[in-house]
């Protein structure tokens, strides 16, 4: 018998747990013997600097049907950290001991992540049973992650997908401690997003009258018409979804390209007056908003207006990337921009629309996010560069002084092949297995020592051309997503075999929480 497996069999006898299959690992956990026994009708205290904690515990869903106790001694104590200079927002330290579950941290985030870690030791159903009488062992464990920036994102474009799925979505992403939803809602394939003041953008803009099936190179299409949005109400509903789970949702509106169903609606706001139609088929279009129209940059800051009373987050993700020169090529009015503001080409008259609006949002609060082609043609002053053709943008911005994060399509995007078998349903390309996300280094070489604060962390990203069911978009992203969960919280990949061997556990987390996934580890590298 392997020494582990007898381990496994024989602690629970002799009184020793085993150490829990958490992921992300937490920086340090120490094992004591003896356990703490889940008994019904537990007690718990929140002390008043979280005040709002105790109702968020039981939204939570940790604690049911448990009484409050306005003392520490309770069976489950939440401790207030005195803040200290250089304290971690997120740091927290969960100890069980064979009398009491204590929680301390300096903030509620901090409690959140502390909760989550407990929520993986609970058995994996828990919060469908609620049952009571086992055991958790007596452990120790202080954590805090590496990056503060662990990102997933999600194309609701190429396919929609309602709101019960983007909060599962949400939960999953809870679970494994990501802080950021980058929530892509516009694109030439349907716009996604209500925007009161321009209502043909959900009515015209967010339908097509077909969508691409099969293998890109088939060129095969059916005529449904396909499409969907999320009105403002339900925006703010996931917004509120995930605020309460510690994450924060970053809303995409691309631009200048990528917008041609913005373009079927409003046709105006092109260089040649359309008409156009909403996309059927993937791939990169040449009609985009032309940028010498004064009325185009009108209308981008009406809808970013409108964005920015739904979501509060820092950063704005304005797109930037794919977008062909074609049209501003023989735009008077693009030719007219790039001459009244002396411009050399239209790779900067892309940088002077990228800057313009970037102004236009810093003036309220806000800063940027845009793919790395916003370096073409210099970078807007205060703007965060997603690295996705590489790591090089991610390098050029960190040399430039600018925040960066990383997402490269090897190995962040979760549309690529995770495994060789022939039986894997079509995808966009490309091999990332499990294994290669578990590696990724998000400091890579090109980033020097002295430049590593600039990388806020990474991103995996989702698109969905290939993906046209839920259960489709999980199984994509899950366990890879965990896999970057666990280098992003622990800054690096650490030993494989140890992460497969949590991974079972994690899987039956999931499946309890309904979210589909890869039930296989693909293929090696
Ligand atoms: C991208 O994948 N076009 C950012
Ligand atoms: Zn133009």
């Amino acid at each position: 018998m392997k020494r582990g497996l007898f381990i496994a069999l024989l602690a629970p006898l002799l009184g020793f747990a085993q150490l829990p299959d958490l992921i992300p690992a937490p920086k340090k956990m120490e094992i004591k013997s003896k356990t703490f026994t889940w008994k019904a009708g537990m007690s718990f205290y929140c002390p008043p600097a979280f005040a709002n904690t105790p109702c968020k515990l039981t939204l939570w869903g940790l604690v049911h049907q448990y009484k409050e106790s306005s003392t520490g001694k309770a069976d489950i104590s939440v401790t207030a950290l005195p803040k200290i200079p250089g304290y971690h927002s997120e740091y927290y330290k969960l100890s069980i001991t064979p009398k009491q579950i204590r929680i301390a941290a300096y903030t509620d985030t901090g409690v959140y992540r502390a909760c989550m870690t407990l929520w993986q030791m609970l058995p994996p159903d828990w919060a469908q049973t609620r049952v009571t009488g086992f055991t958790l062992p007596c452990v120790i464990i202080e954590d805090q992650p590496d990056f503060s920036y662990r990102g997933l994102h999600l194309d609701v474009c190429r396919h929609f997908f309602p709101v019960s799925f983007i909060k599962r979505y949400i939960d999953a992403m809870a679970m494994h401690k990501y802080n950021v939803f980058h929530w892509h809602l516009t694109e030439d394939q349907g716009w996604r997003i209500e925007i009161k003041k321009y209502p043909k953008l959900t009515e015209v803009g967010a339908w097509r009258n077909g969508s691409q099936k099969g293998r890109y190179a088939e060129q095969r299409f059916d005529s449904l018409r396909y499409g969907g949005f999320y009105t403002q109400d339900e925006v703010k509903d996931i917004v509120e979804y995930a605020r309460q789970r510690y994450i924060a949702v970053i809303p995409e509106i691309e631009m200048p390209g990528h917008s041609l169903a913005a373009l079927t609606a409003y046709p105006q706001l092109s260089c040649n007056g359309g008409p156009f139609s909403v996309a059927k088929g993937w791939g990169v279009f040449d009609d985009v908003y032309c940028a010498g129209n004064d009325s185009t940059l009108a209308f981008l800051k009406d809808v970013l207006s409108e964005v920015l009373t739904l979501f509060p987050s820092k950063y704005i993700h304005i797109g930037g990337d794919e977008c062909p020169k074609t049209r501003w090529k023989t735009c008077p009015k693009c030719q007219n921009r790039i001459k009244t503001e002396g411009l050399k080409d239209e790779h900067e008259l892309q940088s002077w629309f990228m800057q313009h609006m970037e102004k236009w949002l810093n003036t309220r609060g806000r800063s940027i996010i845009g793919w790395d082609e916003i370096l073409e043609g210099g970078l807007a002053p205060n703007a965060t560069v997603m690295s996705w053709r590489g790591t090089e943008g991610a390098e050029a911005a960190a040399k430039q002084g600018h925040n960066a994060i990383m997402t490269p399509g090897k190995p962040c995007y979760f549309d690529h092949y995770q495994s060789k078998d022939s039986t894997e349903p079509i995808a966009i390309g490309g091999f990332n297995s499990l294994e290669m996300v578990y590696k990724f280094q998000p400091i890579s070489k090109g980033i020097d020592s002295s430049l590593r604060h600039f990388v806020l962390g990474a991103q995996g990203n989702v698109w969905t051309e290939y993906m046209e069911s839920e259960a489709h978009v999980e199984y994509m992203v899950w366990p890879r997503a965990a896999a970057l969960s666990e280098v992003l919280w622990t800054g690096h990949g650490g030993n494989f075999d140890n992460f497969k061997n949590r991974l079972p556990a994690d899987m039956q987390r999931l499946k309890a929480i309904g979210v589909n996934y890869a039930p296989h580890l693909g293929s090696k590298p």
